[in-house]
């Protein structure tokens, strides 16, 4: 019968004989409950001949490289790299307001960043005695992408995009190893936990690959970036002390195109727009908004107003999935 121990334990032994005694293994990590439950995995396994690398783009929640760093490497142990890149992506985008072209530049700047950092390992591992050559490429693939994958096999493209950590770069050569491909999230979940994972990560909402870029309506700059970090730092620590993160599905702030005026002190001012978005789901195929009680609502707006400098005005969006999407882009 089927039980994480048993799987965590057959995996183990899987993984061993994939990579063998010497091989190497590299992997990206996005501070999501997939791949860090996978690099964990890879590192009971293999310990530091897995190699994770975590690309600081510039677009990811405030504070979420170092977050992420102290967890994964002071808490689980695992070999990890972080990548500060911010300024190359940022400067990458600046100009580019069309979403479609938001997600290549950030996918594309991914998969180069990654690259050169892969051959600086291999080289590094070609040193290191008692080990051999990286022929492994970790992907945290779950079972739902597998099926999703054969299904929209073709012209799938948008539907491959949506994928958070990215898929093979394919000049790499590198041979596949997808441990999670047989489970459902709720299992991968359950398998966090028995990894010793945190609560708070494993139940964390997913957020997209492109990050806060699709968050943030036409340009992305670093001043309208800063402005929904901070928001949405604010929005979901107070989800939190609510008690309501596990109850919604996926919660973030945004940034509306063009300003409005507000007053600062006696002064008329410009000021940004925020929105924020909650959604409940159970697919992220449909989802509805998530019905606050007013003095959640009012306690982030008083927040946003006093905390978040350069803000006019804060929505709350209402709209359900169809005809909306959950991200703004
Ligand atoms: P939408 O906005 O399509 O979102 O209703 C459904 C789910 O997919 C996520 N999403 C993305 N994830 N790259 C990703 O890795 C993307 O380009 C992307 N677009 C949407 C979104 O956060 C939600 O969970």
């Amino acid at each position: 019968d089927w039980t994480m121990a048993s799987f965590v334990d057959k995996e183990i032994i899987r993984i061993r004989a994939l990579v063998g005694e010497k091989g190497q293994c590299i992997g990206a990590v996005s501070g999501g409950v997939d791949s860090t439950v996978a690099a964990k995995l890879m590192q009971k396994a293999i310990g530091d001949r897995f190699h994770a690398v975590m690309v600081d783009n510039g677009v990811l929640r405030k504070n979420e490289a170092a977050t992420v760093e102290k967890t994964l490497t002071a808490g689980l142990g695992i070999n990890l790299t972080v990548l500060d890149r911010s300024s190359l992506f940022l400067d990458r985008l600046a100009g580019v307001t069309d979403p479609e072209k938001k997600r290549k530049i950030i996918g594309n700047t991914f998969y180069e960043v990654f690259q050169t950092e892969a051959d600086k390992i291999a080289k590094e591992a070609e040193n290191t005695p008692n080990a051999g050559k990286i022929e492994w490429f970790l992907q945290g693939t779950l079972y739902p992408d597998v099926i999703e994958s054969i299904s929209f096999k073709g012209p799938s493209a948008t539907i491959k995009t949506h994928h958070n950590v990215g898929g093979l770069p394919e000049k790499m050569s590198l041979k596949l190893i997808e441990p999670l491909r047989e489970l459902f999230k709720d299992e991968v979940r359950e398998l966090g936990t028995s990894l010793g994972i945190p609560e708070d990560l494993v139940w964390r909402h997913p957020f997209p690959g492109p990050g806060i870029a699709i968050r943030i309506i036409g340009e992305v700059t670093p001043e309208k970036v800063r402005i929904v970090q901070e928001a949405d730092l604010i929005f979901i620590e107070e989800i939190r002390r609510a008690g309501l993160y596990r109850k919604i599905s996926q919660a973030f702030a945004a940034l509306f195109e063009g300003k409005a005026v507000g007053v600062v002190g006696d002064q008329r001012l410009h000021g940004h727009i925020v929105g924020l978005r909650a959604v409940q789901t159970s697919d992220f195929m449909t989802a509805d908004a998530f019905e606050f009680e007013w003095k959640v609502l009012r306690e982030v707006r008083n927040r946003i107003g006093n905390e978040v400098g350069g803000v006019a005005r804060v929505f709350y969006e209402i709209s359900s999935k169809p005809p909306a999407t959950i991200e703004l882009e």
